[in-house]
């Protein structure tokens, strides 16, 4: 069989005009290989090209880096390099198989034919390549029948040990197969029972399982990955007490509509990372100091880890906002919390005061910013400098309660504000 690679973007087609003259010319052969073959044939976007090379790939991609004057970067204990053009990048890696000395740890890497090359890999869906060379530019090699499971819709892995020698390929698994509505393959779909019945995911580094979970959670549906890792593996990777029943899911079509009423009311807001208000929603059983806990030995980056827990820090605070309440009450309960954690509790309360103090917080208070500055009120000589923080803070509150819309107004208040505070004193 033939591929087409005439469907891929422009920027490919250059790409592959000037490759394989240049690998012919250092004697090597190469292959487009992994999951681009699969999306290829499935008709997918594609962003990324993994190319295999038989032969040096830091070679190929050096002087193919030099030719297309692109940035290049080499990884010299996986012999792979990256060439990155505008939009997209494209991997080379020489032709390798791999050794596991045990359970979850990474391979010790030689070089190889194509084929060992494919047989390494994960599933017979992601294990062909088409050819660049020019004796069979663009036919499909299919040692493994991934053509025939990709028609028959199934996930099958390429031999027995592939989920000891990575367990990580336990959630790809179920991620593939939520991703395509594909089945998991029975000896396959058997394969994954003993691996998780020997606690294969616990002896992965935990930073390889976080990187996972994310790819997991950025897919289009993730509550159905997570109900998969629910039933066939459980969550004790995460936490030892974390174990879903049917009304924890209920949260995940909540989020799905808060994700589209914020994406349809809110455009001037910036756009949401989705995956984090799913994994809030995956870990929200846990206590506080459980999601600490995890989110550390995961590391997850500082930014990630303080938008999922000031979620649950918070979730008591703004059960004030079930009550009607002043503008400034509303700011101040919303303003320290990212976007992520607000249209998170959007959609865990569904009380009506708290969605539409959330709807005005978004539509308005979040972007209000005071027009008069502390230079402003040393112009207007107020005294001491040390209670501008003070007066300013009062301002935002009056100007958003008040709706104080011009600078002359701001400027009235905050002498009022300045006589009230020194007569306090
Ligand atoms: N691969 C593997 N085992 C893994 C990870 C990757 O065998 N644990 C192989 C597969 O052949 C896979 C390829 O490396 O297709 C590229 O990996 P990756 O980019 O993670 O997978 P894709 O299949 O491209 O997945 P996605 O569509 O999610 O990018």
């Amino acid at each position: 069989m033939n591929v087409k690679l005439e469907n891929l973007d422009t920027d490919f087609k250059e790409i592959l005009a000037k490759l394989p003259s240049l690998a012919q010319g250092f004697g090597y052969r190469i292959y487009v290989v992994g999951g681009v073959v699969r999306d290829l044939i499935l008709a997918n976007d594609i962003f990324d090209l993994d190319i295999v090379v038989e032969g040096d790939a830091i070679t190929l991609a050096r002087a193919f880096a030099q030719n297309s004057k692109k940035e290049f970067k080499k990884h010299h204990a996986f012999g792979t390099a990256t060439v990155y053009f505008d939009r997209h990048s494209i991997d080379f890696a020489t032709a390798r198989k791999e050794t596991y000395s045990s359970c979850g740890v990474l391979p010790k890497v030689y070089r190889a034919s194509l084929r060992e090359d494919l047989l390494r890999r994960d599933f017979t869906i992601n294990a062909m390549a088409i050819s660049l060379n020019s004796s069979d530019y663009g036919t499909l090699i299919d040692f493994y029948s991934g053509l025939a499971d990709l028609e028959k819709r199934v996930i099958r892995v390429l031999h027995k040990k592939s989920f000891l020698d990575d367990p990580t390929r336990l959630l790809r698994a179920i991620r593939f197969a939520q991703r395509f509505s594909f089945k998991i393959e029975k000896n396959t779909a058997r394969l994954i029972e003993e691996a998780v019945k020997r606690e294969a995911l616990q002896c992965v580094h935990p930073h390889r399982l976080r990187d996972e979970l994310i790819l997991i959670l950025k897919e289009p549906r993730p509550e159905k990955c997570i109900r998969a890792i629910n039933s066939m593996m459980g969550f004790s990777f995460v936490d030892d007490s974390l174990r879903l029943i049917g009304k924890d899911y209920v949260i995940f079509g909540r989020l799905k509509n808060a994700l589209s009423f914020y994406q349809k009311n809110f455009p001037h807001c910036r756009k949401l990372d989705a995956w984090v208000m799913y994994l809030t929603a995956m870990l929200y059983k846990l206590s506080s100091k459980r999601v600490e806990h995890f989110l550390r030995i995961f590391d997850f980056r500082k930014g990630d880890r303080v938008r999922v827990l000031s979620t649950f820090y918070e979730r008591t605070v703004i059960q004030r906002l079930s009550k009607p309440q002043k503008r400034h009450i509303i700011y101040r309960a919303l303003n320290d919390l990212s976007f992520e954690s607000i249209m998170f509790f959007y959609a865990f309360f569904r009380n009506k005061q708290i969605r539409s103090s959330i709807n005005i917080f978004l539509k308005t208070l979040a972007h209000l910013r005071l027009k008069v500055k502390g230079d402003d009120l040393k112009g207007l000589g107020i005294k001491p400098h040390t209670i501008y923080g003070k007066i300013l803070e009062k301002l935002l509150d009056d100007k958003l309660d008040m709706s104080l819309a011009t600078k002359d107004e701001e400027m009235r208040r905050a002498v009022v504000i300045a006589e009230r505070l020194s007569t306090e004193k």
